[in-house]
């Protein structure tokens, strides 16, 4: 009988899933949100997650159950733990990767480097760090955001009295976090799968640029980044797996500073932006890889098929949302190039695709992946 995996939402990282699934012969059905989602060619069901009725009628037909997000919540996470259905990552490693406080909290208690940081409950608490860190800082909602949505600059102790007010109306005594500005001279990510039998494995150190909080481009390997930084990012990563008990994929975004000081910025414990070009650049993807770790399966070989692959996101799309009508000109002016579209509308900001090209020289294939991706801008 075939292995059957349940991912728990229908976005585009279920549905990247689902060519890997294919290719092994696994058996993949996705929970998701509601109709039209990127991942509905393997929806078997619709609802919504935060029930546990839902989820539970689900998980009933699947050997494991994963996450295309990490939003699930606790109590529905632990009931189907009680329930006896394997889920991976667990509601322990899953409940750091879902509030930015327990995250920072965690891995400060495990040693590992991080930018200064503070959780914040009102503008005198804010006013307080500012004090102590130039007049500048960063503050982001502790759940929830995604893409730069719940990060702000703020240089006065009033800037987040919205976010303030909103977690106050919310009750629970929930916090901001607060952290410093760091004058990072790059963004890193390094990605990382972990098997519950304990293997675990780990793709090149990337180089992301973001532009406005969102992944723009993802450059792997980073350039300049043999040896130390490598080894350490690699160390950092597989310490957080191990240390939390992650299962299936980890990244670590992570920033780069001009002193050569390496600091974590966030988690996710599952396939992320800065790896989709292990799809098209890596010997195993991301999403096989995912799913061979959560069946506890042996990894993949995480080698590149070039010495360099860069991806660039295709974010917004075209103003007049034809999104076919880009395709002949874009995939005859680089038939190298590898395409991927996530079936969700343009729209200003949103993810709605990817590019990637891979080969031997760096600038050379950047420039092709970003006049490549270009060919769907406005
Ligand atoms: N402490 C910080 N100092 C400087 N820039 C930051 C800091 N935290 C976040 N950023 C910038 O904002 C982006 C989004 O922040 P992040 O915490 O990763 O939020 P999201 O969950 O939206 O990805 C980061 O990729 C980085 O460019
Ligand atoms: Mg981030």
């Amino acid at each position: 009988m075939a292995l059957r995996v349940g991912v728990i939402g229908g976005g585009q990282l279920a549905r990247m899933m689902v060519p890997a699934a294919l290719e092994l012969g696994i058996d993949i059905r996705v929970l998701a949100e509601g109709p039209a989602m990127s991942a509905g060619i393997a929806a078997t069901a619709e609802g919504d997650y935060h029930d546990a009725g839902t989820v539970l009628a689900f998980a009933r037909d699947v050997d494991v159950v994963t996450f295309d997000h990490e939003h699930v919540p606790q109590d529905v996470l632990r009931a189907l733990v009680d329930a006896g259905v394997p889920v991976r990552p667990g509601p322990e490693p899953l409940a750091v990767a879902q509030d930015k406080i327990t995250m920072r909290r965690r891995l400060s208690e495990l040693g590992l480097p991080v930018p200064d940081w503070a959780a914040v409950h009102d503008q005198d608490e804010l006013r307080a760090f500012l004090d102590d860190h130039g007049g500048r800082a960063v503050v982001k909602t502790a759940r929830g955001g995604y893409d730069g949505k719940g990060v702000r600059v703020v240089s006065d102790a009033s800037g987040a009295d919205d976010w303030f007010t909103a977690i106050a109306e919310a009750g629970g005594g929930q916090a901001l976090l607060v952290e410093e500005l760091v004058p990072f001279t790059r963004e890193l990510a390094q990605s990382v799968a972990r098997r519950p039998s304990g293997e675990v494995v780990a793709w090149p150190l990337v180089e992301t640029v973001q532009q406005d909080g969102v992944c723009a481009e993802v450059l792997a390997p980073a350039p300049d980044s043999a040896g130390r930084i490598a080894d350490l990012t690699e160390s950092i990563a597989v310490r957080i797996a191990e240390e939390l008990g992650v299962t299936g994929v980890l990244a670590v975004e992570l920033f780069q500073t001009a002193d050569e000081r390496i600091l974590i910025n966030e988690l996710a414990m599952r396939p992320h932006n800065t790896g989709h070009w292990t799809i098209d650049g890596a010997t195993t993807s991301q999403f096989e890889q995912h799913l061979r770790a959560v069946l506890d399966l042996p990894l993949g070989a995480t080698g590149m098929h070039a010495p360099s692959a860069v991806m660039i996101n295709v974010l917004g799309g075209p103003a007049d949302g034809d999104l076919a009508a880009r395709y002949p000109g874009a995939l005859a002016a680089f038939p190298e190039a590898k395409y991927h579209f996530y079936g969700k509308a343009p729209r200003p900001g949103r993810k709605i695709g990817h590019v990637t090209v891979v080969g031997d020289d760096v600038d050379d294939v950047v420039y092709r992946a970003r006049a490549a991706a270009a060919h769907f801008d406005d």
